[in-house]
Order: C-alpha cells, then sequence, then structure tokens
C-alpha cells in the first residue's frame, strides 16, 4: 500500500487523500469481501437494521442507484417483489432489478418510472441521490433540497399508506418547510447518519416512516400492496432534525459512489 502511494507521484494531494482513505477504511475492506459493489450499502444496511423498513414482498424504487450498492441490499432483503432503480449513469444488473437511466428531476424519467410500476403503489421509496458539489454551502444545500423535493413529490404520487421515504440530506438536516409538510404525512420523520457514513461528510438520512393515507386519495391502485408488517417506531440516534436551515451550515462534500 504505502508502494502504492509513494511511486504515484503525480498524484495531486487530493487524490492521494483519497487513496489513502480507500485503502485504510474498513467499509471498503468490508464490501469487497461481501460482494458490495460500494462501501455505501452498509448505509442502507444500518438504515433498515434500525428502521425495518423494507419486507419480501415490497415495491422499492430506489433513485440515484448507481453502482448499485443499495440494490444489492434491497435484493437480499426484498426477494419476492419489485425493485426498479433509477440512475444518470448506467449501471450493471443486479438480478432482475428494473433499471432505468436517466434524470430523476426530469418528467421523462418520472414518467418512465411509473410505467415501470404499472399503477402498483410503492412500500418504500429511497434516495441516495447527490448533485456534485460545487463547494458553496448554499447552493449545495439548495441542489439537495430540490433533489429531497422532487423525491417528496413522488412520494405524493406513489407512496402506499404506512409506506416509507429515505432521502439523503445534508447536515442541518431537511429544509424547514419541507420538513414539517413531511411532518404532517409521515406518522415519523427522523434524521439519522449511519456509522459507515464517513465522519467528515455532511450526508445525512431523512427517514419518514409510515405515510398516513391521504385525504383526497391516491391515485393508485392500491389493492393487494399494502405494506406489510409494522415498522419499528425507534428514536434516531443523537441526529434529531436541526431547526436549521441548510444553508447556514458549512458543508463538507457529498460522497459521489463510496
Ligand atoms: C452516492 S451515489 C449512490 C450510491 C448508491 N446508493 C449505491 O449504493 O451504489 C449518488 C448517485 O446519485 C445519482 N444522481 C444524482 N442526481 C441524480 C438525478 N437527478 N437523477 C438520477 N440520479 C442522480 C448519481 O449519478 C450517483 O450515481
Amino acid at each position: 500500500m504505502v508502494s502504492l502511494l509513494k511511486n504515484k507521484k503525480k498524484r495531486t494531494n487530493s487524490s492521494r487523500a483519497w487513496l489513502t482513505r480507500q485503502l485504510t477504511d474498513p467499509y471498503v475492506a468490508q464490501a469487497k469481501k461481501d460482494g458490495y459493489r460500494a462501501r455505501s450499502a452498509f448505509k442502507l444496511i444500518e438504515i433498515d437494521d434500525k428502521f425495518q423498513l423494507l419486507k419480501p414482498t415490497n415495491v422499492v424504487v430506489d433513485l440515484g442507484c448507481a453502482p448499485g450498492g443499495w440494490l444489492q441490499v434491497v435484493a437480499q432483503r426484498v426477494r419476492k417483489g419489485q425493485i426498479i432503480g433509477v440512475d444518470l449513469q448506467n449501471v450493471v444488473p443486479v438480478g432482475d432489478v428494473a433499471l432505468i437511466k436517466g434524470d430523476f428531476t426530469e418528467p421523462e424519467t418520472v414518467a418512465q418510472l411509473l410505467g415501470g410500476l404499472g399503477g402498483k403503489g410503492v412500500h418504500v421509496v429511497l434516495s441516495d441521490m447527490a448533485a456534485p458539489a460545487c463547494g458553496i454551502p448554499s447552493v449545495d444545500a439548495l441542489r439537495i433540497t430540490l433533489l429531497v423535493r422532487s423525491v417528496a413529490d413522488f412520494c405524493d404520487k406513489v407512496l402506499l399508506p404506512g409506506g416509507h421515504m429515505v432521502a439523503k440530506v445534508l447536515r442541518g438536516g431537511t429544509e424547514n418547510e419541507l420538513l414539517s409538510e413531511l411532518k404532517q404525512k409521515f406518522r415519523k420523520v427522523s434524521h439519522f447518519k449511519p456509522a459507515s457514513s464517513r465522519a467528515d461528510s455532511a450526508e445525512m438520512y431523512l427517514v419518514a416512516i409510515g405515510r398516513k393515507p391521504q385525504e383526497s386519495g391516491s391515485r393508485w391502485s392500491h389493492a393487494g400492496t399494502e405494506p406489510q408488517g409494522t415498522p419499528h417506531e425507534t428514536e434516531p440516534q443523537g441526529t434529531e432534525p436541526q431547526g436549521t436551515p441548510q444553508g447556514t451550515e458549512p458543508h463538507g462534500t457529498p460522497h459521489g459512489t463510496e
């Protein structure tokens, strides 16, 4: 490892730091050992172990799914359901998971996704989407807020009563207006930072559990697709939503495919 670092004299400081981190990160080693495409698989494992979201016959949508670490975890835990992954990038297939290449913020991609669901309601919507960081905290915060907003709007369309939403946000949590909206729509809303999420990363996850039935009725047919079991009522570990809008917090660099 040392020679690998020494020999590459042309590496920039940041790429050397990245390489050192990759070579010494226990989650990278464990991901390799367990056959996961990305160390980020462990973040979903931690989220699901804590909140008990995924059930074997669920319909699950994974937004920002490349290279497929979360999809691998979902496929292990949702063996008889339906899984659809969406990303800007190509993804090497994971079992019989359906994949859509496109920008989730574009109506055509959402239309394609709705077509793939064929009118079925969704039990769990996951989003690990992150726009590339520009380093200006208020801009990065706005970008991720727009992504989370688009995920929440999608949930309005497809999530079954009792269904769950998980979305990556930045330090400071979910933007206030969206957070209070979600608190009205879900039974419980928390923020959670998995141990496998790097301490120096600004990322954390919004976990919204137990979608309340929509007053005006969803456009979706819910027949035979009710969520199974009651998700656990667990408190997040010291990461309760903070009242601070994201733009006021310093941010690190959101992860790419870790
Ligand atoms: C951190 S990676 C996801 C890692 C993934 N959860 C895994 O375990 O392999 C974030 C992904 O979000 C995707 N992404 C970002 N913005 C997107 C958008 N608007 N539509 C679709 N995918 C997007 C990126 O292309 C990137 O692959």
